[in-house]
């Protein structure tokens, strides 16, 4: 019974069970069966239920936010977050995503760790998933994420995705070019901002924070943040979160407000959890 305790809260810790799943596909948003749905599915990569579940409540939202406004990735590996992304192009909006697609960077820490982690990437495979969900491909641009502001409009887009690379200096670069591409009310969300192996997202979206940039929510993978007014994302989170399925709870970071949200615990896991607990 310990062992098997030990085994579960094990992977209900975010870290650990990123660990556990590098190699196997993860399961997406159960609720919804379109054709990108069980697109996003089939597709390798590290996207959650409950990044699912908030990249679907800031697409939607950033719309009223914002209105007609472009999206953008940086960092498509497979398509698996693109995917989702493209789903809620409206006509009259650009998509682009961006990637190395196993060029080298000439940064030898981000080409060691694209080598490793994304041997088995090229623009072809991420061009046959993205056109299983969706009939037309975004804007794809292969190269380096500082090249980005030339190939997408500034102060045109909605909804920016940040996951690149981990190395400081690119997120940092990373976090000016979302500021610059995004519309007044836009939402930006950065991936890995506080994983162990990656100090330099930590230190690039907390340094954006201390210039402006507002949080309104993160879950265990991603902040989601604004360089407009935080308060309607906020308040529209308020209405969201009760029936979104996800535990959360306010908190207040260098004197703001923002949303901690997680997976909520399965039935099982919150039995074992409370029979621990009962055992002290
Ligand atoms: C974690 S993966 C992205 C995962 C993807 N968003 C998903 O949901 O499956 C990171 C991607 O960033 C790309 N990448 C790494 N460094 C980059 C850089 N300097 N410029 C552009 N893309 C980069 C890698 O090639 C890889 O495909």
């Amino acid at each position: 019974m310990c062992f098997c305790i030990s085994v579960a809260l094990r992977l209900y810790d975010p870290i650990r069970r990123r660990v556990l799943c590098r190699s196997l596909i993860v399961v997406g948003d159960w609720g919804r069966m379109g054709r990108s749905d069980k697109a996003l599915r089939a597709i390798p990569g590290w996207f959650y239920p409950s990044d699912i579940a908030l990249f679907r409540f800031a697409l939607t939202e950033s719309g009223v936010q914002v209105g007609r406004g472009d999206l953008a990735e940086v960092g498509t590996y497979l398509g698996k977050s693109a995917v989702l992304i493209g789903e809620y192009l409206h006509p009259g909006e650009v998509f682009t995503v961006i990637d190395l697609f196993g060029d080298v960077s000439g940064a030898l820490a981000n080409d060691t760790e694209n080598a490793q982690q994304y041997p088995a990437l090229t623009e072809q495979r991420f061009r046959e998933n993205y056109k299983k969900a969706h009939d037309h491909l975004p804007v794809i641009v292969k190269g380096p994420s500082e090249i980005l502001p030339d190939h997408a409009a500034a102060d045109a887009h909605r909804f920016i995705h940040i996951d690149g690379s981990h190395l400081y200096e690119h997120v940092a670069t990373d976090v000016m070019t979302a500021q610059k591409l995004l519309a007044p009310q836009g939402i930006a969300v950065f991936d890995d901002y506080r994983s162990v192996h990656t100090p330099g997202v930590a230190a690039a979206v907390w340094q954006a924070v201390e210039h402006g940039m507002h949080v309104i929510a993160v879950s265990p993978m991603k902040m989601y943040a604004t360089w407009g007014d935080p308060r309607p994302w906020r308040k529209s989170l308020t209405s969201w979160l009760p029936g979104s399925g996800l535990d959360y709870e306010e908190q207040s970071v260098l004197g703001e407000a923002l949303f901690r949200v997680s997976p909520k615990p399965s039935v099982l896991l919150r039995a074992l959890v409370a029979y621990q607990k009962r055992r002290k």
